[in-house]
């Protein structure tokens, strides 16, 4: 006999226009799941409302752009500079801060947030749970 993980089920979490471009929206799923939903460049990443670090709610911290160096052509620093193809969100507990594209801190990729497929049609956005 083969057991099989059972498959995750979609749900309707918000409506389209709950989520503006460039903006979230963070939705109590269930009692112990929230989840936050995010807008870049027109697609959708949802993430769980729970920071790896210690539990903070990082979905609801400040949506900022990525610093990275700029480099000249023999590798010198031109100094630093906001990546507007990198935003972040910064969790408001201790200011850890994580790729909204692929929900890694750019940092210390053993943190990562517990991401969720997500779907957009007829107006609703659903993920699969
Ligand atoms: S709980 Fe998020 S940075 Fe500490």
């Amino acid at each position: 006999m083969t057991l099989s993980a059972p498959r995750p089920t979609s749900s309707v979490v918000a409506r389209s226009s709950d989520v503006a471009e460039g903006g979230r929206y963070v939705v109590a799923v269930r009692d112990d799941l929230h989840i936050g939903l995010f807008r870049f460049r027109g697609r959708l990443y949802a993430y769980e409302n729970t920071c790896p670090h210690q539990g903070g709610p990082v979905c609801q911290g400040r949506l900022v752009d990525g610093v990275r160096e700029r480099l000249d052509a023999h590798r010198h620093s031109l100094g630093l500079a906001f990546d507007e193809d990198d935003p972040h969100i910064v969790c408001p507990w201790h200011g850890f801060e994580y790729r909204i594209t692929t929900g890694e801190h750019p940092g210390a990729p053993r943190f990562r947030l517990r991401s969720f497929a997500v779907t957009e049609e007829n107006g609703e956005i659903s993920v699969a749970l």
